[in-house]
């Protein structure tokens, strides 16, 4: 078992590429198995999530194969099993992704249920529902959801709540159904948009993504793309908060300001300069840091996914910030680890006020999930001292390489071998 190794104190300083979205490659490789043929995707992360997918697809019978410099082939034409196995979904529930495509285009699908993940007890019934309402029939058999239908048929789905896995999800299997699919308080997020581009690029007709609502009129038959993935916004957001609690100055290449603006306002609330520069977003953090809050919220609201690297940053502002986390009952499992490092972090139910400015000390800590993870990573930067981040495999689930961005940037950092 890997764990990381950091000696705080450096100013990160220099450039660095942001790689291809992890939650825009997972529903984009799924996206595959609505066309029978070969597809090429670029720019397709490093990362543990996204060698899942590959191992999930190649389950399914799909040949996969990856190239040096994030290239992906995958050929379904020999697809011949529709089960998604507990060992692979258990792993990552992302694999639920699969359900929607498998049930448009073979008529039968069999997903494990994903179960509780440790950020919160996360449900499909959204996408069992969608399913459902399209003609689906749906059974729950020995922990799989079974999902059966000859051809899907559209229907009109309100989401009881933005969710952005069931919007995916439902319009892969709406761009296959007979006639017209309307999702209505869709998710806005960017991987949705791209999602319908890389569709409507197969031969779907997909209309207002990015909007809550979303039309979708069935075609019977998909084509096989070649396609370059987005840049990540998270992986993007991550990198700007190391330059700034560094008090560094970073040119982040190849991210999306207009994914990134609800995250930069709150940047720049703080006292960080955050400015649009050619190919990128130049950082600089000389002020002192002031307190800001925050409420997660789904795009174009801030996100959830940045809720802990923020909250690392507010342990450096002079004063209290109030930091409200919305979509997930249990997304705060990096305070304790936080507060052992000397963060003055109180919890009130879904809300937590950070009070600074605090000095951090190195000591040995546990990730518990992705997010965390990286937070531990932007508290070790700043802490006094050395610090041993333990289960690292949370952090090379969803980050490409993230220490040796951050250690061509200036950081003293490095990976041991440990016990778990
Ligand atoms: C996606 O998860 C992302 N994952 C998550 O990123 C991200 O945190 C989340 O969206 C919110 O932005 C991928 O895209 C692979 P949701 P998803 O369905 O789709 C409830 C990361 O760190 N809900 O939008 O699983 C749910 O419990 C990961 O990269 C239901 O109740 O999240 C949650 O409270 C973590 N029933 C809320 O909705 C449902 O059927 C939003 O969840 C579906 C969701």
């Amino acid at each position: 078992m890997q764990n990381i190794v950091v000696k705080g104190g450096a100013r990160l300083v220099g450039e660095v590429r942001v790689s291809g979205a992890k939650n825009a490659a997972l529903p984009i490789l799924a996206s595959s198995l609505l066309a029978s043929g070969r597809s090429v995707y670029r720019n397709v992360p490093a990362l543990g999530d996204v060698r899942t997918m590959d191992k999930l697809l190649g389950e399914l019978g799909a040949e996969v194969t990856t190239k040096p410099g994030g290239v992906t082939l995958v050929d379904t034409s020999k697809v011949n099993n529709v089960e998604a196995p507990y060992d692979l979904v258990k792993t990552m529930r992302a694999s639920v992704v699969v359900l929607g495509p498998l049930t448009a285009r073979y008529g039968r699908a069999r997903v494990s249920l994903p179960g509780g993940c440790a950020i919160g007890a996360r449900p499909i019934d959204q996408h069992l529902k969608g399913l459902a309402a399209m003609g689906a029939k749906i059974e729950l058999d020995h922990g799989y959801v079974e999902a059966r239908a000859r051809r899907l048929h559209g229907a009109t789905i309100v989401f009881d709540m933005v969710t952005v896995t069931g919007t995916e999800n439902l319009m892969m299997a709406a761009a296959l159904a007979k006639g017209r699919t309307t999702l209505e308080n869709a998710a806005r997020e960017p991987e949705v948009e791209e999602l319908a581009r890389v569709l409507n690029k197969m031969g779907a007709r997909i209309q207002g993504a990015g909007s809550p609502l979303i039309t979708v009129e069935g075609v019977d038959e998909l084509q096989p793309i070649e396609h370059s993935i987005i840049p990540d916004r998270i992986e993007a957001g991550t990198l700007l908060v190391a330059a700034a609690i560094t008090r560094g100055n970073v040119l982040v290449r190849d991210c999306l300001p207009e994914h990134l603006d609800a995250v930069i306002a709150k940047l720049r609330a703080a006292g960080v300069e955050v400015t649009p520069e050619e190919g990128g977003l130049r950082v600089r953090a000389k002020a002192e840091l002031k307190p800001t809050d925050i409420s997660t919220q789904p795009f174009p609201g801030f996100p959830t996914d940045m809720q802990a690297q923020f909250m690392v940053l507010m342990t450096r502002a002079k004063g209290q910030s109030v930091l409200t986390e919305t979509i997930f009952e249990n997304r705060f499992m990096h305070v304790p680890e936080l507060q052992r490092m000397g963060a003055d972090i109180l919890v009130e139910g879904r809300t937590v006020i950070v009070r600074g400015p605090n000095k951090l000390t190195g000591a040995e800590v546990m990730a518990t999930d992705l997010r965390a993870s990286a937070s531990l990573v932007l508290a070790a930067l700043i802490a006094d001292g050395t610090t041993k981040i333990r289960r690292v495999y949370h952090l090379d689930r969803g980050y490409d390489r993230l220490d040796k961005k951050l250690r061509a940037l200036g950081a003293n950092m490095h990976r041991t071998r440990g016990p778990m």
